[in-house]
């Protein structure tokens, strides 16, 4: 359902991502691993559509379709959730409403009526149950003044209600405890289907104890300079990056 060929991408004129290739199946779970300031964050947000970006060479396609034009709430009707490494708040806008707004703009898309009231409550019930969110969170403005924590949760949360195709995921690099790193795991285990696939950015080995993935990336210097499967994160708990970009040399 995703594939980039050879992605170029740069910001203020330097080239960050420099020839990236990846697909990826309905279905499967893909992590992506690589030292800080290797691109991580960069190729989520070049497919989120932040256009701080410059796309330089090469094509990404959603479901044959190509992503760089396709709008960003075209994206997201198509089924690509992006949840970032800093999420924004909303203030004024409470999360009930946002989660209302954003799943009723993907029935309209698939030609459904809005979903009534009721139903809708009962869904945010349920939703808010995976992944351990206090209900009375979605009364609170989006993200405003959550915690860390909070905010991982409420990420996994809007992804449970707008059921994805593809949930492109950048776990942060520090903050993340214990019980986030559960809620984001159990809460994407619980959510894999057949029919839909995840792309997570962790510098977790432990994450990926919980999630297991089909692939494991290792992105370098703006490119994947290797692909393996659960073992290649152990291996490099281990290890290091090091050995590996030294043996790729
Ligand atoms: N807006 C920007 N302006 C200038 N440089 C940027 C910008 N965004 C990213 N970069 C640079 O691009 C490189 C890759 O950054 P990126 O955030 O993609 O790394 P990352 O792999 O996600 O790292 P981390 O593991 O620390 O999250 C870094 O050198 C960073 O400084
Ligand atoms: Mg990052």
């Amino acid at each position: 359902m995703l594939e980039i060929r050879d992605l170029h991408a740069s910001v203020e004129g330097r080239e960050i991502l420099r020839g990236i290739d990846l697909s990826v199946r309905a279905g499967e779970v893909h992590a992506i691993m690589g030292p800080n300031g290797s691109g991580k964050s960069t190729l989520a947000s070049v497919l989120a559509g932040n256009e701080r970006f410059e796309v330089t060479r090469g094509e990404a396609t959603f479901l044959g379709r190509n992503i760089f034009e396709m709008s960003i709430e075209e994206r997201a009707r198509a089924g690509l959730f992006l949840g970032f490494q800093y999420p924004v708040e909303i203030p004024g806008v409470t999360m009930a409403n946002f989660m209302k707004f954003a799943v009723n703009e993907k029935r309209k898309y698939q030609g459904l009526d809005p979903l009534p009231a009721g139903d809708f409550l009962r869904m945010m019930r349920e939703r808010a149950a995976i992944v351990e969110l206090d209900q009375k969170m979605t009364s609170r403005a989006v993200n405003e003044g959550f915690s860390g924590g909070e905010k991982k949760k409420n990420e996994i949360f809007q992804m449970a209600m707008l059921e994805p195709l593809l949930a492109l995921l950048d776990e942060t690099d520090s903050g993340l405890d214990i019980d986030a790193l559960r809620v984001v795991a159990t809460g994407v285990t619980r959510l894999r289907t057949p029919q839909n696939a995840t792309v997570v950015i962790t510098h977790y080995q432990r994450l990926l104890d919980y999630i297991v993935p089909d692939y494991v990336h290792v992105l370098y210097n703006g490119r994947i300079i290797h692909t393996g499967d659960r073992s290649l994160a152990l291996r490099l708990e281990e290890q290091g990056y090091d050995r590996l970009i030294a043996e790729q040399a």
